[in-house]
């Protein structure tokens, strides 16, 4: 893929969030996603709130959640949704079969419970994150800190070379209150293998393989929507 400048791929963000939020009906319960192609889709939503749209939502984080609240988006409890109707989020990478490496923003366990409960999941990219295999991008595994060794362990076990994230000197914390590593397991030959070895580790609360959980991902190429489904 032909690399692009700042501004065409945000471009191409912007033209991907408006083609998904196209499918949002009045009364949908929707999920919003993290990072900052999920940000295009809020600030439209929000735009179509204020335009008289009647729509409930869920938040994939803290930051999503102010976001859309200051756009007038009514927030949910996740915690109280038992189905949604529609979610739009981005990825990190995603292959053509809609496999997704997500977790770059370490939002990628309220992102999974909300893709799992969602009818319509929609992924939303621009053309830099499409690949031919998934694992150029480190997977993103969230922690429970008292497990961080054990979990670290087995990564490195299942052949990943496991790297704490860091925030400056400090360690990442996600909203849940847990750790990030960043595991690199190279080209991934079998996504879904590896995403049933890492589900039977103890203390890993989640990992940022969404296999299987996507029903669309958009991507803009310059002027182009395409839509993989
Ligand atoms: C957040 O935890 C992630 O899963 C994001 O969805 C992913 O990192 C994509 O972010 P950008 O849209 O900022 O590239």
């Amino acid at each position: 893929m032909k690399p692009i400048d700042k501004n065409e791929q945000d471009a191409e963000k912007l033209a991907a969030a408006r083609a998904a939020v196209a499918f949002i009906k009045d009364r949908d319960f929707v999920g919003l996603g993290t990072g900052s192609t999920a940000t295009f889709a809020i600030r439209e939503i929000g735009e179509m709130v204020k335009g008289g749209l009647k729509i409930k939502a869920v938040a994939s984080s803290i930051r999503t959640a102010e976001l859309a609240q200051s756009y007038g988006i009514e927030i949910v409890d996740l915690g109280q949704v038992s189905s949604l109707d529609i979610s739009i989020d981005g990825a990190d990478e995603f292959t053509e079969d809609l496999n997704l490496i997500k977790g770059g923003g370490g939002a990628l366990f309220r992102e999974k419970i909300i893709a799992s409960l969602s009818k319509n999941s929609i992924i939303i990219t621009d053309t830099t994150k499409k690949v031919k295999q998934l694992g150029a991008f480190t997977v993103p595994i969230e922690v429970i800190p008292l497990a961080y060794q054990y979990v670290f362990d087995q990564i490195e076990s299942l052949g990943g070379k496991a790297r704490l994230r860091k925030a400056g000197n400090k360690n990442f914390i996600t909203d849940n209150g847990n750790y990030i590593i960043d595991a690199d397991f190279g080209l991934i030959a079998a996504p879904d293998q590896l995403a049933i070895a890492l589900n039977q580790i103890d203390g890993l609360l989640a990992h940022g393989l969404f296999i299987g959980l996507t029903q669309k991902v958009i991507m803009s190429q310059g002027s182009h929507i395409i839509i993989f489904d």
